[in-house]
């Protein structure tokens, strides 16, 4: 489905990220892992070489904006221009109302809003110029109903992500580019081994009965980053396993 296709994948050195990179790879892209941690990330590169892939790191720190150019220049350096943004690098945390600091604040959302924003608005331009692209960004169901275990600052920074969705779309839509994104519920990965939801069984409140696993995610993935989603324009799809519906 994304043959000919340059995607970046951000946090693609773990969880949700590396299930996303190695199915766009697997389905034709020649993919971008770009992440914090260089030595996760080369592992997928590895893993996706190994099966036939191709697949160059980049390192990226989002809570740096003004490496952003540099990051993307990196990044389109090894198969040409990018296709396709998948937006999945992100931090979070669970601190009560009270235990929210403004260090935390600034931790959470400068990576999964500002850092977020920025980095898109440098891919934005040169698709823009290029006159095609598929964003697909990366919020939670946390952003639509807030949460009594997920911080705040969390929350809000993914409910900007909605937000910033939109306006992206509409702005992409005249110039051949699809942005939209994804709310994902609870999906067992190594960021949330550590909340309070891991700790419950499935069984006893989510629809399914089961946690999602990083492919569930990646599948929506694939659909919105690949030609079939040509006409979707700042959608949001949950993948919550009726979590929240
Ligand atoms: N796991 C869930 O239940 C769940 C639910 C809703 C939304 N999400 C979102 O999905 C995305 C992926 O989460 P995951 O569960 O796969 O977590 P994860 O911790 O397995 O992966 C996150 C990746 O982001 C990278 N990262 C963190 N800070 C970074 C920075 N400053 N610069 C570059 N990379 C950085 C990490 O190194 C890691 O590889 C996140 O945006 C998260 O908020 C996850």
């Amino acid at each position: 489905m994304l043959k000919n296709k340059v995607a970046l994948v951000t946090g693609a050195a773990s969880g949700i990220g590396k299930a996303t990179a190695e199915l766009f790879a697997s389905e034709g892209a020649s993919v971008v892992v770009a992440d914090l941690k260089e030595e996760a990330g080369r592992e997928t590169v590895s893993a996706i070489e190994s099966n036939g892939g191709h697949a160059a790191f980049v390192q990226l720190d989002q809570s740096k904006p003004g490496t952003f150019q540099s990051v993307v220049d990196e990044a389109e350096r090894p198969f040409g221009g990018i296709d396709v943004l998948c937006n999945i690098a992100g931090v979070t945390a669970s601190r009560k109302i009270t235990e929210i600091t403004e260090d935390s604040w600034d931790f959470v959302t400068g990576i999964d809003l500002k850092g977020m924003f920025f980095l898109t608005q440098e891919v934005f331009v040169r698709m823009r110029d290029r006159g095609h692209g598929k964003i697909v960004n990366v919020a939670s169901i946390a952003a639509l109903r807030g949460g009594r275990s997920s911080d705040a600052s969390y929350s809000a920074a993914k409910a900007g992500v909605l937000n910033l969705t939109k306006c992206f779309a509409l702005q992409g839509a005249q110039h051949g580019i699809n942005v939209n994104v994804v709310c994902p519920g609870n999906i067992y990965t190594p960021m949330s081994a550590d909340l309070a939801w891991s700790k419950r069984d499935p069984k006893d409140y989510i629809p399914m009965g089961r946690y999602g696993t990083p492919e569930d995610v990646a599948g929506v993935m694939l659909f919105l980053a690949s030609d079939l989603a040509d006409y979707v324009v700042g959608e949001s799809i949950n993948i919550s396993g009726g979590l929240y519906v």
